[in-house]
């Protein structure tokens, strides 16, 4: 029904943006397929409803991208995230064959050491009296120096990186200017581009070497911007949502210190706490589909090119398909949450991101009972595609004489 009485998802508002859940509950039960009016969209919000349509790239496209209206938008257009079968499935075949989850597995020890480092330089810094953040500090290099090293960008680069990152992210869209965005858009791309050429001579053990070789094997080998959009691609999926996952599980631990101390004490259970992480605190609440045709969801009669929002993060707390939904459990089995996605488009980096963000959590278990995250001095990521941080502050804890410890 297009004639909604009431606004029932303020999907702007500041106050929605820092706690949707009982927009979400109150969708779920009362209109789990919601034409938005402000938005011009329907909100997708029941487990089942979002996994239907995730299971079904025919009817529902993801071609418009994050927001379904691709054209006029500051975002850079993703290949792969935003192509449908067959297209698609050419791309994730070869890039699949490059990045496993072997290759991630082989890079613990280096994530690890990354971590100390990070927290380390926030102790001396601390200890030091400096302004220090956990963002700029700890979960956004994390994620940003892994990737670097795995594709295997010289070090060289890294303040570039920096720019790139905060450039080409949802975030960046939000926060930056749009027209310094082509300008650092074309320089990146051509800093791949001349990356991916010199790896073409002279192959070495990294991601770029590896997706040449995967390219030049495959039947239908990808043209030279094909390679490069990719690399693209996977700096801008794996950074900002890596770094709003350990933010928000940082956070949490904070909030919790009987959490904190299963982190501390008994490892092995960090896996599971982090498929939790990522339920109840999804760094992604929602992307867009596009409908292929007319078509009809739980009674809703959808128009073709009618845009979806299929809010993982309400699927993700769905009481029709989760116990005890809104808890925390970190013993909870069979955790079948969307935060990854599923079908076609399952996160293909989503083994990266478990082992960053359990080695993460690790490291930050130790720096967390040093530190005091500021929250009421911190600064959300102010849209609603994302949940994260854009600062949080750091301050001694009191009575942590251990803070200045490297
Ligand atoms: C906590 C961290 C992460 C979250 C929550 C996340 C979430 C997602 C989601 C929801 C999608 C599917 C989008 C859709 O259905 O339209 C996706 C796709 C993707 N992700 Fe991730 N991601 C994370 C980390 C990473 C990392 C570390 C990488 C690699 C460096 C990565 C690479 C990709 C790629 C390449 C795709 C596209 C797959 C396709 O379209 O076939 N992601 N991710």
């Amino acid at each position: 029904m297009r004639d909604t009485p009431e606004e029932l998802l303020p999907f702007n508002d500041p106050r929605y943006i820092a706690e949707p859940y009982a927009c979400w509950a109150r969708l779920r039960d009362e209109a789990p397929v919601y034409w938005c009016r402000a938005m011009d969209f329907w909100a997708v919000t029941r487990y089942d409803d979002v996994v239907e349509v995730l299971h079904d790239p025919a009817r529902f496209s993801s071609q418009g991208g994050p927001t379904g209206r691709q054209r006029g938008s500051v975002l850079p257009r993703l290949p792969l995230l935003q192509d449908d079968p067959p297209h698609h499935d050419r791309l994730r075949r070869i890039l699949s064959r490059a990045f496993t989850p072997k290759t991630t597995s082989q890079r613990e020890h280096r994530v690890r050491e990354i971590a100390e480092e990070l927290a380390a330089d926030l102790r001396r810094r601390l200890a030091a009296g400096e302004n220090v953040d956990l963002v700029r500090g700890f979960t956004s290099p994390l994620p940003v120096s892994v990737i670097a090293e795995i594709l295997g960008i010289p070090s060289e680069l890294e303040d570039r990186l920096r720019m790139w990152n905060a450039t080409t992210s949802v975030t960046g869209a939000v926060e930056l200017e749009a027209a310094h965005r082509p300008e650092t858009m074309r320089e990146m791309y051509e800093t791949l581009a001349e990356l991916l050429e010199e790896r073409r001579r002279d192959r070495r053990a990294d991601l770029f070497s590896a997706l040449i070789e995967a390219s030049e094997s495959d039947e239908s080998p990808l043209r030279p911007d094909e390679l490069v959009g990719l690399c693209q691609l996977l700096w801008n999926a794996g950074n900002e949502t890596t770094t709003n996952l350990l933010s928000n599980a940082a956070l949490v631990l904070q909030e919790r210190p009987d959490l904190l101390e299963t982190v501390r004490r008994q490892p092995g259970k960090v896996p599971a706490m982090v498929d939790e992480f990522l339920r109840l605190h999804s760094p992604i609440n929602c992307l867009a589909r596009t409908a292929s045709e007319d078509l009809e969801l739980q009674g809703q009669k959808i128009r073709k090119d009618d845009v979806l929002m299929v809010i993982f993060a309400a699927a993700n707390r769905d009481p029709r398909h989760f116990e005890r939904a809104d808890e925390f459990d970190p013993e909870r089995r069979a955790n079948d949450h969307v935060a990854f996605s599923h079908g076609i488009h399952f996160c293909l980096g989503s083994h990266l991101a478990r082992l960053e963000a359990r080695v993460g959590l690790e490291v930050l278990g130790e720096l967390l009972p040093q530190v005091r995250i500021r929250t009421d001095r911190g600064a959300r990521i102010p849209t609603a595609l994302l949940r994260g941080w854009l600062t949080l502050p750091l301050e001694p804890a009191r009575g942590a004489s251990s803070a200045g410890r490297a």
